[in-house]
């Protein structure tokens, strides 16, 4: 299978910024924002990598959102036609061992190559929650799925805190190279793991942080070993279940929520 066509578009330089190893600066911790103090999990550095927000979660800085862009540069970047060749998306989406009738969520779906992707094999009956901050994204995503005739993708405008989805309604979240964008993790990771049924999964795609060959700037990649150490936190009751190592530059980490 290959990213439908009407997805096909020219690479810009927005997305193309991504690409680039950089180094990581270290300096000393700049006073924490006012409600974040005190029992706050993060920690702020003046000196940090300039692709960083200067905000840390367990020594691993989290990197600037990827945006829309003026004239929607960000969005084709990731609609970009060598994506499939680069990173092998369709088989992504294979190895996530999807059924019909489940419901996925798609959070940070930008918009919406993933989100079409999964959205065939969960036929009949199922659905894909496809949730964005930025809604110039979920518009795109919107037309997208009009324009292939696509009716089980279901847009949803998340918060930077939460994806604003029920409570235990989600079979399996995915989130490609998008977790390390979150300017919250532990608050995501909280609600994500709430809006997931008791046995669901949720995968992990990052670029690999292990391998110097990966040509993506630093702060976008993650290791299997940090995305453990930050998934693992036991108030999110999540353990883990496989790492997926078939896709030429990203791993699947891939963890269940544990029953009560
Ligand atoms: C690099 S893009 C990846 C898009 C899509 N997953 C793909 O692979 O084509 C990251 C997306 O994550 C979104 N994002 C960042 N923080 C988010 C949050 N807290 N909740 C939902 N989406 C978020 C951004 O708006 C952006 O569209």
């Amino acid at each position: 299978m290959t990213i439908r066509s009407s997805f096909g578009r020219k690479i810009l330089l927005a997305g193309a910024s991504l690409l680039l190893t950089t180094s990581m600066a270290f300096a000393e911790e700049q006073p924490k924002p006012k409600g974040e103090a005190g029992s706050s999990p993060y920690e702020f550095r003046r000196d940090h990598d300039p692709n960083g927000i200067g905000k840390f979660y367990l020594g691993r800085e989290i990197a600037r959102v990827m945006g829309f862009g003026n004239s929607g540069e960000g969005a084709l970047w990731l609609e970009r036609e060598t994506r499939e060749k680069e990173e092998k998306v369709s088989l992504l989406v294979k190895s996530l061992k999807l059924e019909p009738g489940m419901i996925v969520a798609d959070i940070g779906s930008g918009s919406g190559v993933i989100s079409v992707l999964l959205a065939e094999h969960v036929l009949p009956n199922g659905k894909v929650m496809a949730v964005d901050i930025q809604q110039e994204m979920l518009d795109r995503l919107k037309r997208n799925c009009e324009k292939l005739k696509i009716d089980n993708v279901v847009p949803v405008k998340g918060a930077e805190k939460t994806p604003n989805l029920k409570p235990e309604s989600v079979d399996l979240i995915v989130m490609v190279d998008v977790y390390h964008e979150f300017e919250h993790p532990r608050e995501m990771l909280l609600a994500m793991s709430k809006s997931l049924k008791e046995g669901g999964r949720i995968a992990f795609v990052e670029y690999r942080r292990e391998d110097p060959t990966v040509p993506i700037k630093l702060v976008h990649k993650m290791s299997e070993a940090q995305v453990r150490k930050e998934a693992e936190q036991p108030e999110f009751g999540l353990e883990w279940v496989e790492t997926i190592g078939v896709l030429p530059r990203q791993h699947v980490v891939v963890f269940k929520k544990a029953k009560k």
